[in-house]
């Protein structure tokens, strides 16, 4: 039989640290909702003594397989404000991307943006989504943030602006539409 000391102090607990509860968005200082539009060029350079993406693990049959499925690679890529990379650095994005087909070049993407630069500075946002090789245009969803973009959420567009054939460096336009507070 459970005793009634014990039965009672488990009462008492769950009354004192209940863990969850209501709150109004004003008692979190947030207003109105709006929409920001970011734009920013995104180096991915794998290549030379100073890489910003190194490979960090990949499966015994990475190597034979058409799409490099297994391959993964951890980042930490500068983000310019125009698509030379000696143009001003606004952030970086930092996080991991893999070959995550095997039918075609696709990439599971997991990575948060950090901004350094103007409003946004010292704010965050995170992306996860897939990034297809043979799409033009990839969409990958935000799906969250923090600082100025807590409870962030939208989508990211990424747009190739230089890829080299020979060394994989990569210059990736992206158009980031995000709703915060
Ligand atoms: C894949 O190929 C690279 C380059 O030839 C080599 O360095 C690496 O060890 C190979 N990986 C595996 C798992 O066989
Ligand atoms: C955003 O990321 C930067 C760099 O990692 C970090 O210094 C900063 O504290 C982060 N901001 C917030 C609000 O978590």
């Amino acid at each position: 039989m459970i005793p009634l000391t014990l039965i009672f102090v488990s009462f008492a607990a769950a009354k004192a640290t209940g863990f969850s509860r209501t709150v109004s968005p004003s008692s979190l200082g947030l207003r109105k909702e709006k929409l920001s539009h970011l734009h920013f060029y995104f180096h991915d350079i794998v290549s030379g003594r100073n890489p910003t993406a190194v490979r960090v693990a990949e499966a015994a049959m990475t190597n034979t397989s058409a799409t490099g499925f297994g391959a993964v690679s951890m980042m930490d890529d500068p983000l310019t404000e125009g698509p030379d990379a000696g143009s001003k650095i606004v952030g970086r994005a930092q996080g991991i991307y893999g070959s995550a087909d095997q039918e075609e070049v696709a990439l599971l993407m997991v990575l948060n943006f950090a901004f350094f630069e103007g409003k946004y500075k010292g704010s965050n946002l995170s992306l996860l989504g897939r990034n297809s090789g043979y799409n033009k245009i990839r969409e990958m969803p935000i799906v969250g943030g923090s600082g100025l973009f807590r409870f962030a959420r939208g989508y990211a567009k990424a747009n190739t602006h230089t890829f080299d054939l020979v060394t994989g460096d990569a210059v990736v336009e992206y158009n980031v539409y995000v709703f915060h507070y």
